[in-house]
């Protein structure tokens, strides 16, 4: 049963933030994947961390489907379910940060209000919207898991862009296409940004994670 909030307290870290920025060597942030399913949010978040991580920078992919394996195992797709499923990854993303790691999350996340309450839950700060954008017809072409096809026979109800909305970001931080760009030319045009804010090294470094 949920315990009423005024038998919950916080208690406080005696550690500021910036001891933990200090330690790290960097300024977290979450970066917000969303898009169709197939638009290339997980293949995009895995190559993004792996060059985040060559570049030394301590950080982790929360993907929607490996989330839905564990965490949100008990949600489906209705649109509360999906929401409940964005409002614990964002309190995940939201730790993570707190405990100084840059966080790549891949949500289809499809509706514009529920992407607003992860923006205030991670802090607006720290929230970073991309868009990854792919027609749905592009996205149907791919179908790299066979699920479009099943969702045309009806055989997945409230498929995203097939039988449920997708809300297209209006003003996004970044806007990567996947149907024009490559995903060595996305992860640099990320990066890029992210240096830009001041959230990357100006510089490749050399250590043991990218092999130098
Ligand atoms: S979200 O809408 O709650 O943000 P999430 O990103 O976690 O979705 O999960 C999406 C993944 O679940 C898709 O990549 C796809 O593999 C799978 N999936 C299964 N059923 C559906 C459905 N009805 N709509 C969308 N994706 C689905």
């Amino acid at each position: 049963m949920k315990q009423p909030p005024n038998l919950l307290q916080r208690v406080r870290s005696t550690v500021p933030a910036r001891d933990r920025t200090r330690l790290l060597g960097q300024q977290p942030a979450t970066i917000w994947l969303t898009g169709l399913s197939g638009a290339g949010k997980s293949t995009l978040a895995f190559a993004l961390e792996q060059q985040l991580i060559a570049l030394g920078h301590a950080c982790y992919v929360l993907d929607g489907d490996n989330v839905r394996h564990g965490l949100a195992s008990d949600l489906g797709f209705e649109r509360e379910d999906r929401r409940e499923n964005i409002r614990r990854v964002a309190h995940v993303a939201q730790l993570m940060n707190d405990a100084g790691l840059i966080v790549i999350a891949a949500l289809i996340s499809p509706i514009r209000a529920d992407r607003e309450m992860a923006r205030s839950i991670i802090g607006a700060d720290k929230f970073i919207e991309t868009y990854v954008c792919a027609s749905l017809a592009t996205c149907e072409a791919r179908d790299p898991k066979g699920l479009y096809a099943k969702a045309r026979a009806g055989e997945i109800s409230s498929f995203t862009g097939v039988s449920a909305p997708y809300e297209a970001p209006a003003a996004p931080d970044l806007q990567i296409d996947t149907g024009t760009s490559s995903p060595a030319e996305s992860v640099a045009r990320i990066v890029g940004y992210l240096r830009d804010k001041g959230l990357v090294r100006p510089a490749q470094r050399t250590n043991r994670a990218a092999g130098t």
